[in-house]
């Protein structure tokens, strides 16, 4: 092919690249699946090792470079970057927007009352200046004191929503655009969850987690982190633009190049308006993906700015509203123990109870032994208990100026669970203690039953947590397939059960009898085995026998599934009271329906056809690959038999490679399914 022809192919690539970024990351409206898009993004790769002298700054191969950093370049700020006056109760809001009303007066201003404002949620992160000349990212840099700040360029850079070309045309030469770089709620939580099966030390928000990442020299742990950006403001901008003359409509314009902004921000009016949006905001919060501090108003009019001006460290046009503090101190009375479904131990905290930003605290998590052990957290201490957003209260720490030595217990794990005086015993390497009574445990056995119960499992509304704790001590249930047996006699005899509950429950029950393998497989409550896993699982054996009899090189083949959760699964059912409980259940009447390939592409080459991958594939993984073909129509298959019509084949591809070739069966590499496949033409 002609170089002037793979550089084409590498634009368009490039092109198609970025604006599903666009589309998935600022409009959030997806146009490909993430299989497609990985597809594609192995194509430019694998286009650029072959014609490296083609590979360009803008490239999505080249959001994170090889070498990590040796230190942090300081950056002067053209424009600096100002702070923001802050207002704690909604006087304060109504004394911003006299003050604003007064200034526009005196300076003959005809305007009519109350004026525009855009409100935007503040975003609890870390101030960005990001430098774009004609059109191209060159420069990131951090806040700082407000005049200097750290080039975090490399780290930025790896930011998928951030484009490394501004989109459409029209931008000035010079085009600082200015945010917040955050960490989502989702993001946060899933980092500190790793963090806590490693026993190492998590981060304390998101706020600080994003901090964090930003200042790691090595890009690839941004890479790794998502951090996420959000739009508020500009720096320089070359006069060869004119700006709108409005805010609102200036961020709107960044939005149409490319850059992402916040979707919840809106324009309102006057004080009334402002805290309108916050009591909007404020009740909005804890379902947000992200977390806030609070609400940033600034005038809308851009003209009033120059005429408003700056006090030495903030805007007169703008003023931040902030939310109650979501860290109060208070009294640890004592820890408790709570058994979970796995026998796992967790220390909870009882506090005397007290407001947190709204909500009344009694109980925090302490998470586990070497937390409380890191952060010294005693009976009797006063602690820091933090509630944000939608996350569990914890307790932070002690606070240690008013530890009296008199006062305080320490606390030990019990060497028995409390629930069933069952031995305790603590994990090799890990920071969990566990009960060994199992299904002898009351604890564990409710725990077992209300995840059987719950949304992602066999979704029974109506059977809430003191129900089922209520059944179990009355002996009425003791194992899920018991539940199936309950009648409307049964619960009607209950305190505070009338018939007409009783009959919703018993309905809801029946109704739960229809469901899938993969939430079947689910509210088994096999160790490890979340949601995702237990989907995998289902696609992958199509049936419960399968499933049971996989040993554990079958169970490895499966995506997400490794050693201890192949081994977790194989134990699982060996163990007879197991095999119990599935009989129970299956002669309760459960069923699914068989989990078929969808013959959605009718036209693909793949559509009806039974394929086998094998080997190990380069551009993308054997669970993508598997998703990318049941949606071109095909049947994934773990063997090679005469069923079989196509094998693909990657990489140090073995004995099913062999057995096909001696059938016949048609091999296809790996390059020449993608491009059979038709996903590759942008
Ligand atoms: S405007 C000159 N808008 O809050 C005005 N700031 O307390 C500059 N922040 O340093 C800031 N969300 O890091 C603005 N929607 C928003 C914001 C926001 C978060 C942060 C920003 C700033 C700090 C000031």
């Amino acid at each position: 092919m002609p170089i002037e022809s793979i550089h084409n192919t590498l634009q368009d690539l490039k092109k198609t690249l970025a604006r599903h970024n666009y589309a998935y990351y600022v409009l959030d409206t997806p146009e490909m699946s993430d299989a497609q898009y990985d597809l594609l993004y192995q194509q430019l790769l694998q286009t650029e090792k072959a014609h490296p002298e083609l590979i360009t700054a803008d490239s999505p191969s080249q959001r994170v470079g090889d070498q990590p950093l040796g230190h942090f370049q300081s950056v002067k700020h053209a424009v600096p970057m100002f702070s923001l006056e802050n207002a704690f109760i909604q006087d304060d809001l109504v004394d911003f927007e006299r003050k604003v009303n007064d200034k526009l007066v005196a300076e003959k201003v005809t305007e009519e009352l109350p004026i525009a404002y855009a409100a935007e949620p503040k975003m609890d992160g870390l101030a960005i200046n990001i430098r774009y000349e004609s059109g191209k990212l060159v420069q990131a840099a951090t806040r700082g004191d407000g005049s200097v700040g750290e080039d975090v360029t490399h780290n930025i850079r790896t930011i998928r929503s951030v484009p490394l070309e501004l989109l459409g045309e029209g931008w000035p030469s010079v085009l600082e655009v200015r945010g917040e770089i955050f960490m989502s709620k989702a993001v946060f939580n899933q980092l500190n969850e790793i963090s806590l099966q490693k026993a190492e030390k998590p981060f304390a928000n998101p706020r600080n987690a994003a901090a964090g990442t930003l200042r790691q020299l090595d890009p690839k742990i941004a890479s790794q982190r998502q951090l996420s950006l959000y739009l508020y403001g500009w720096g320089e901008i070359s006069n060869d633009w004119s700006l709108p003359a409005l805010y609102h409509k200036t961020i709107e314009q960044f939005k149409v190049w490319g850059l992402p902004t916040n979707p919840d921000a809106k324009v309102v009016y006057g004080a009334k308006g402002m805290a309108d949006y916050y009591d909007q905001l404020q009740a909005k919060r804890k379902d947000l993906p992200y977390e806030i501090d609070g609400i940033v108003y600034k005038v809308d009019v851009l003209a009033y700015h120059s005429k408003l001006g700056f006090t030495t460290k903030a805007p007169r046009w703008a003023i931040a509203r902030k939310f109650p503090a979501e860290e109060v101190w208070t009294e640890l009375l004592d820890i408790e123990i709570q058994v979970g479904r796995t026998g796992a131990l967790t220390p909870v905290a009882r506090l005397r109870p007290v407001n947190v930003a709204g909500v009344m605290v009694a109980n925090a998590t302490l998470h586990n032994m070497d937390e409380i052990e890191r952060k010294d957290v005693r009976i009797g201490d006063t602690v820091i208990v933090r509630r944000a957003g939608d996350v569990i209260p914890e307790v932070v720490g002690p606070v240690l100026s008013k530890r009296e030595a008199s006062s305080v217990r320490l606390f030990n794990m019990p060497s028995r669970c409390p629930e069933c005086d069952s031995a305790v015993i603590k994990e090799h390497d890990k920071a969990v203690y566990r009960c060994t009574g199992g299904l002898f445990c009351p604890a564990q056995r409710k725990r077992a039953l209300q995840h059987f119960v719950s949304r992602k499992a066999f979704d029974i509304q109506g059977l809430g947590d003191k129900l089922i704790n209520q059944l179990a001590d009355l002996n009425m249930v003791h194992h899920p397939d018991d539940l199936f047996s309950l009648t409307i006699e049964s619960l009607s005899g209950l305190d505070r059960m009338a018939e007409k509950s009783a009959f919703k429950v018993i309905s809801a029950i029946q109704a739960a009898k229809e469901t899938t393998l993969a939430r079947f497989i689910y509210a088994l409550g096999i160790p490890e085995v979340g949601e995702v896993t237990a989907k995998h699982l289902a696609n992958h054996f199509i049936t419960l026998d399968n499933i049971q009899s996989a040993d554990k090189d079958a169970l490895l083949d499966v995506s997400d599934v490794g050693e201890i959760v192949a081994e977790n699964i194989v134990t699982f059912f060996q163990q007879p009271h197991n095999q119990e409980v599935i009989n129970g259940l299956i002669a309760a009447g459960i069923h699914w329906p068989t989990p078929q390939a969808q013959n959605r592409a009718i036209d693909s080459p793949f559509a009806g056809k039974v394929v086998v991958l094998t080997g190990s594939l380069m551009q993308i993984s054997r669970e993508d690959a598997k998703q990318l073909l049941e949606g071109l129509g095909a049947k994934v298959t773990g063997s090679v038999s005469a069923k079989t019509d196509y094998v693909i084949a990657g990489e140090k591809a073995g004995s099913k490679l062999t057995k096909a070739e001696s059938l016949g069966i048609p091999v296809l590499s790996e390059q020449e399914w993608i491009e059979m496949s038709g996903v590759t033409n942008g």
